[in-house]
């Protein structure tokens, strides 16, 4: 069991972010990560909907052999994983907005948090951000358009820059000093981030914290992979291969379109 693959899902490229911080702190494992980019944006879906598209990636990579499931999207994340956990035995590891480090660390009070639809509405984030945002002033901003165009590979384009402006001028106006990430696809957009908002604004992303925690999962699980070599890393999209492969580019990995 300890050499089969780390599976990784996300509604897209998002999850590739993670996919990287895997691979460079667990090089011996093999990851297979599933873009299900032909039905991104999760975000604006409903709740039954974003579940049955986290089942059906759940089931496709336990059939690959996969040993544990990281759901490298909050989205499905907070929509999906108590279900998950419930009814597949493999370890899961997912991600949600990280509230808790911004809330402890903030000075001026007061914090953004850009992430989907989906996620802000979700009972798992509502009952994360009541434990936290007590003394706290929260910002909450639907992303609305950004993984569209992050799908598209649109990460600099003007359309990006006013949208971004766009959601984040109020948060800038409410001076936040913590803005925290709530989806693996804005990762991306990093650079751009930085540019618009002031230097004393701290951008949270989780990507290390889920790759670290995978670490500690599959040692506790005894799943690590004990073979002294390099793992493979395979890529499924059943979207356009243009924007996956372009992100891969310096990346020695295996991509394929996959029908799904
Ligand atoms: N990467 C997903 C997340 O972290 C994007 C959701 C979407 O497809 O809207 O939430």
């Amino acid at each position: 069991m300890s050499s089969k693959p780390i599976g990784i899902f996300d509604s897209g490229v998002g999850g590739l972010s993670i996919w990287k911080e895997i691979q460079d702190l667990l090089p011996l494992e093999s990851t297979l990560y599933l873009s299900d980019s032909k039905h991104a944006p999760y975000g604006p879906k409903g709740q039954k909907a974003i579940l049955k598209l986290s089942i059906k990636n759940t089931e496709y990579l336990i059939d690959q052999g996969c040993k544990l499931i990281v759901v490298a999207c909050n989205t499905a994340t907070t929509n999906a994983i108590d279900y998950l956990r419930t009814n597949y035995s493999v370890p899961f590891i997912g991600i949600e907005p990280a509230i808790k480090p911004a809330a402890l660390k903030s000075k001026t009070k007061s914090v953004g948090i850009l992430a989907t639809k989906g996620t802000l509405s979700s009972h798992l984030f509502h009952k994360t951000s009541r434990i936290y945002s007590n003394d706290l002033v929260v910002i909450e901003q639907v992303g609305d358009g950004i993984v569209e165009l992050i799908e598209q590979g649109e990460l600099n384009s003007k359309k990006m820059r006013n949208l971004l402006s766009t959601y984040l001028n109020p948060m800038i106006k409410a001076e936040i000093d913590y803005l925290v990430l709530g989806c693996t696809h804005y990762h991306f957009l990093m650079p751009i981030l930085k540019e618009l908002l002031p230097s004393n604004v701290n951008i949270i992303d989780s990507a290390k914290a889920v790759a670290r925690q995978t670490k500690s999962v599959l040692k506790l699980n005894k799943l690590s992979n004990n073979v002294r070599e390099k793992g493979s890393s395979q890529f499924y999209t059943n979207g356009t291969q243009t924007v996956i492969a372009d992100l891969l580019k310096f990346e020695n990995v295996m991509l394929e379109k996959l029908d799904f």
